[in-house]
């Protein structure tokens, strides 16, 4: 282990999983990238002294972040502040569709700003996820449709994904990714 490689803790909060698929691809686009990198659970993160950056992600529910993260941010608040803190959430939003889906699909909800500020979040992106139709009412769904064009399924934008990431490494100086194109 060289003792000048960037330490990186990518800590998420998900509930049915498409938020920790981003913090993998996050995690290992960087550690491709010669930094050492520690993917985990918000439950289980690790210890902050020992990094020299978070990433930090979550789901969005009813316009904020999940709970534990926003009981994270208040617990670790000072470590955070001093921090370079890069924040994303995973929600429905940046999958709308149409002129009145894009336009609110831009709006960063209230309660999610207040946390991105509180904690200095060096910068913030919301990412669309995955968005399942089984056990919607009928009502949200035409509303849905009406605003969001009714997109269904995994909404993952993996290329939008993979140039957030790069925007972090260029901001740490990261060396390029490591090639795997093996020359006879
Ligand atoms: C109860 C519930 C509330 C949700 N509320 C929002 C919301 O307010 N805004 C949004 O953009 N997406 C919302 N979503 C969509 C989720 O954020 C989306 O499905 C995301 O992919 C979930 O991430 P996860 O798989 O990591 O749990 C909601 C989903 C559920 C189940």
């Amino acid at each position: 282990m060289d003792q000048d490689q960037h330490r990186i803790a990518v800590v998420y909060a998900t509930e049915q999983g498409s938020t920790r698929d981003i913090a993998e691809f996050i995690g290992t686009e960087l550690s491709s990238r010669d930094a050492i990198v520690q993917l985990a659970d918000i439950d289980h993160a690790p210890d902050l002294s020992n990094f020299d950056t978070l990433v930090l992600g979550s789901a969005v529910h009813n316009m904020k972040l999940l709970p534990a993260v926003a009981d994270y941010a208040h617990a670790h608040h000072d470590e955070l502040a001093k921090k370079d803190v890069w924040l994303f959430s995973v929600g429905l939003a940046p999958a709308l569709r149409g002129p009145i889906g894009r336009r609110l699909g831009r709006i960063v909800p209230k309660k999610i700003a207040a946390l991105r500020d509180d904690i200095d979040a060096r910068d913030y992106r919301a990412f669309a996820g995955r968005y399942d139709s089984d056990g919607i009412s009928l009502r949200t769904r035409m509303l849905y449709r009406l605003l969001g064009k009714g997109r269904y399924g995994d909404l993952r934008d993996w290329a939008t994904v993979r140039s957030w990431t790069d925007t972090i490494a260029r901001s740490l100086r990261l060396p390029p990714a490591r090639s795997t194109t093996i020359t006879p």
